[in-house]
């Protein structure tokens, strides 16, 4: 197994009923359940059901990240995170059990100072040594963090660490335009559609599209991939089940279609579950042989 480092910038502590919500009504529900949002947590906890060694670093300050943290660890991650003056941000969102839409409001970010950023730096540099992956995932909370993901992708590169990147907005974008881009990327139709040239840069590029086709540059070939059809249920989270589940058939040294199966049947999984990122290799086994993976010149 694998020693993986994901990175959550700016991770969410989410409270989630199960309860249809009119607007100008309270209403009473027997409980509100915590769970740990963000992008690289969704990575790590599908790594890690993968049984990798996955150590999830990123920022949590306050009472609320300290919430997190237990939670993180109760799902066989290590939590590495950087405390912040400022509490980790919060979010409510509720779920119509009936209907299946939600109702959510969120918390987009929250301050980080300087030396809080040079932490999460120096903890990542630690771990570079023995590390065979490094993934950063999601938005950063607060804009003096727009350099963190260049800074993280020059130290990937110094150490000759893989660098996988599945951001968006300013960071991202100057991370693609560094010295040293990710290795790979992933974004979807959207994200795509907002980028530049700079998408050029990286040596791999996975572009989805919900259901429709990925498609897929690498410098083994492109292809077409064909998502196995599912019922959708939620498919939030499904980009990072995709990449979990690349990673995991790319270290397990699969070939390149067997990992793009393997990828798309994982984010299908996803799609299929009201809840996010708790796939495991049976629930992507069971949807591999129906993933066609085509060659694309
Ligand atoms: N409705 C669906 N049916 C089948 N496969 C799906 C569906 N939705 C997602 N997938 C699979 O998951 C992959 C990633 O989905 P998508 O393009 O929605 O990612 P995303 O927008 O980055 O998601 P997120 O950022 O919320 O994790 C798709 O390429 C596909 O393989
Ligand atoms: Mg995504």
């Amino acid at each position: 197994m694998a020693r993986i480092v994901t990175i959550t910038a700016n991770p969410l502590l989410d409270q989630l009923a199960h309860v249809a919500i009119e607007p100008g009504k309270s209403v009473r529900v027997p409980a509100i359940g915590f769970v740990a949002g963000g992008k690289g947590i969704n990575v790590a906890r599908v790594l890690a059901r993968h049984g990798h060694e996955v150590s999830a670093l990123g920022f949590a300050g306050g009472v609320t990240g300290t919430l997190y943290t237990e939670l993180v660890e109760a799902d066989g991650i290590e939590a590495d995170f950087t405390a912040t003056r400022a509490r980790l941000r919060i979010g409510w969102i509720a779920v119509d059990p009936d209907r299946g839409g939600s109702t959510a409001v969120l918390e987009g970010g929250f301050a980080v100072r300087a030396g809080e950023s040079a932490e999460l730096l120096r903890r990542l540099r630690h771990r570079l040594s023995d590390a065979d992956l490094v993934l950063a995932s999601g938005s950063v909370p607060d804009p003096s963090c727009n350099e963190l993901y260049r800074l993280i992708a020059t130290a990937c590169h110094r150490a000759g660490v893989p660098f996988w990147l599945d951001a968006y907005g300013e960071a991202m974008e100057r991370a693609l335009d560094g010295p040293h881009p990710p290795s790979l990327v992933k974004p979807n139709r959207q994200e795509y559609g907002r980028g530049g040239r700079s998408w050029a840069q990286p040596a791999e590029l996975h572009l989805s599209d919900g259901a429709a086709e990925v498609r897929v540059r690498t410098p083994g070939g492109r292809f077409r991939v064909v998502p196995p059809p599912v019922r959708e249920v939620n498919p939030v989270g499904s980009g990072d089940c995709y990449l979990a589940a690349l990673a995991h058939a790319r270290l397990g040294g699969a070939d390149l279609p067997a990992q793009l199966r393997y990828a798309a049947a994982a984010g299908a999984a996803n799609a299929a579950r009201a809840d996010i990122a708790r796939i495991g290799p049976e629930d992507i086994t069971a949807l591999e042989s129906a993933v066609q993976v085509v060659p694309a010149g």
